[in-house]
């Protein structure tokens, strides 16, 4: 094996593995909806995330505006769906959630929807904007609440059927699952 450098800006995808999200967003009586993949959890207490997003998207304007976004996990069946969400901006569509094909329902703290059928779901409410540079901000917010399919989370991702698994996206139109759940305590008590 060699390791050799890779292109700085291809250095975010060695980080990938992280689930995909449609993110929903919503001002007034608009709301938006697109694909995110670069958000991580930074805090426990009180439990909050950080979620970067392009200037130049409506999703950032809709953020900007109303201090809140929700995050939806999708699985594979929702793949094509995740793809277009991100490809397409809500400022050339009328209604981005109809011309996809998705439907927003009601979350249960905030005003902005989630996307039904997800295999789970987090409500966040902005703390903090962090000017990323040129292109992105990130959203420091609070998770203030969260919900899961019991068949595919149960204190942590089950893996258990395909359609029970979160979808992930390595970059570009590539995607992945992932393949098992393994145990490092039960492992070393089999190895003993
Ligand atoms: C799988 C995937 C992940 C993406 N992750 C992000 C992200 O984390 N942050 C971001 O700003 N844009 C991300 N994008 C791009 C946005 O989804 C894209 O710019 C979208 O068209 C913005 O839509 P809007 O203008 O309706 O908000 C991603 C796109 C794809 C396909």
């Amino acid at each position: 094996m060699a390791v050799k450098p890779i292109e700085l800006s291809m250095a975010h995808r060695l980080l990938a593995g992280g689930p995909v999200a449609l993110v929903a967003t919503r001002y007034r009586d608009h709301i938006n909806v697109m694909a995110a993949s670069w958000f991580t959890p930074i805090s426990m207490e009180p439990p909050m995330v950080a979620l970067a997003v392009h200037k130049g998207t409506l999703t950032h304007d809709y953020i900007e505006r109303s201090g809140e976004f929700t995050i939806s996990l999708p699985n594979l069946a929702l793949m094509e769906k995740v793809r277009d969400a991100g490809m397409k901006s809500g400022r050339d569509v009328r209604d981005k959630f109809a011309e996809l094909g998705l439907e927003p329902v009601a979350g249960e703290a905030l005003d902005t929807p989630v996307v039904a059928g997800c295999l789970a779901y987090l409500e966040c409410s902005v703390v903090e904007a962090y000017d990323a540079g040129e292109d992105h901000t990130v959203f420091f917010a609070e998770v203030v609440a969260a919900s899961a399919e019991q068949e595919a989370f149960r204190e942590t991702w089950l893996l258990e059927e395909e359609e029970a698994k979160p979808l992930h996206h390595l970059g570009g139109h590539k995607y992945a699952l992932l393949e098992k759940l393994l145990d490092a305590a039960a492992r070393e008590e089999e190895q003993e």
